[in-house]
């Protein structure tokens, strides 16, 4: 655990419902780049975010960031900013191409092999889509979109907590009808949805459903997402009037504003930041609170999702065995 005084400390943890987790603190640095990175921007970055306070580190077999994360946090222990390995939270995922029962278990050991580590703190199946197995694409050819085994998967997912390769085991990108399939099936329930969330993708529906099951919701895309199209999309959060006002008024950034609210509703967000200022900006957020007049306000701004499951799959090409709506995730 964080060392009284240091800033780690003023970041409040979670207890997990599911699972053998320690305590998950409440805010996570993700690793997860629209444009790509060098291992040592990556590496660099981590180990900013642990000198600045970060204890949860959001990684995944998709993000490539793999090694560079295990490296750092091998080198924050050489360096005495943490005492051990068991300081860190460490989350990674399972990808499309690895959701088949026979490859749960191997792609985790990978993954640990990447990390330099024991186990992970949390191992997440990245989307409720399965594509053929091979390498990581991306985007990925629609006709490689094959049914989703739920059940086989799940087991697997069980086995690498019994194995103690994750100490807890969850889920990113479900519904509800994707968490029902899951419960139907589960010995051990998901302890975590990490699902897009934000003051302009508020997912009121999915929140009260993870509430009702004790499933802990994380939050990525906290500050409307990166542009992962290329398409220059707007950002529903960096470009939110109602969210400017509220940050003028409080003397806060828009990001601070949005990271707030997300803390205030039980979740954890997870923000990408290469750049140290707003590593620290991002964790200035716990000795102030929202006023009930910024919450109605923020509980008026349009909702729009970004992320969907299209995304993955380039714009050419049929799916063959199955349909898009079966992996779609649109809620609200
Ligand atoms: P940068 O790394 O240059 O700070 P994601 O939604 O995937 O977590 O990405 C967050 C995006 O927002 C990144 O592009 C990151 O860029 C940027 N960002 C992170 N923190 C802040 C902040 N406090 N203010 C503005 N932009 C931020």
């Amino acid at each position: 655990m964080a060392s009284g005084g240091s800033p780690a400390a003023a970041v409040p943890e979670v207890a997990l419902q599911f699972g053998n987790a320690r305590p998950m603190p409440a805010v996570a640095i993700g690793t997860a780049a629209s444009t790509p990175v060098t291992h040592e921007a990556t590496k660099n970055a981590v180990l900013a975010a642990i000198e600045v306070g970060f204890r949860n580190l959001d990684t995944a077999s998709m993000y490539g960031s793999e090694r560079p994360v295990g490296e750092a946090v091998a080198e924050a222990v050489k360096r005495g900013l943490l005492d051990s390995r068991e300081e860190v939270f460490v989350t990674s995922k399972l990808w499309c191409t690895q959701c088949h029962p026979d490859l749960v278990v191997p792609s985790l050991r990978e993954t640990l092999e990447k990390l330099q580590m024991e186990y992970v703190d949390l191992y997440l199946i990245h989307w409720p889509v399965c594509m053929k197995p091979g390498p990581i694409t991306f985007p990925a050819k629609k006709e490689d979109a094959v049914p989703f085994d739920f059940e086989g998967v799940w087991r697997a997912m069980e086995e690498c907590q019994r194995l103690g390769l994750a100490k807890a085991i969850g889920v990113s990108n479900f519904t509800t009808n994707h968490l029902d399939r899951i419960l139907a099936v589960a010995t051990i329930p998901p302890a975590v949805n990490q699902v897009e969330l934000n003051p302009a993708w508020q997912q009121r529906t999915l929140r009260a459903y993870c509430v009702d099951k004790g499933i802990h919701v994380m939050a990525y895309s906290p500050l409307g997402g990166q542009d992962w199209s290329g398409t220059g999309k707007g950002n529903g959060v960096l470009g939110s009037q109602v969210l400017a006002e509220i940050a003028q008024r409080r003397g806060k950034t828009i990001a601070q504003v949005s990271l707030r609210w997300i803390y205030e509703q039980g979740v954890t967000w997870i923000v990408k930041s290469y750049n140290k200022e707003r590593l620290k900006q991002n964790l200035e957020i716990f000795d102030w609170e929202l006023t009930e007049e910024d919450r109605l306000k923020i509980n008026q701004i349009p909702q729009k999702k970004y992320v969907t499951a299209a995304d993955l799959f380039s714009t050419e090409g049929e799916f063959t065995s199955v349909a898009l709506a079966d992996m779609d995730i649109v809620e609200e």
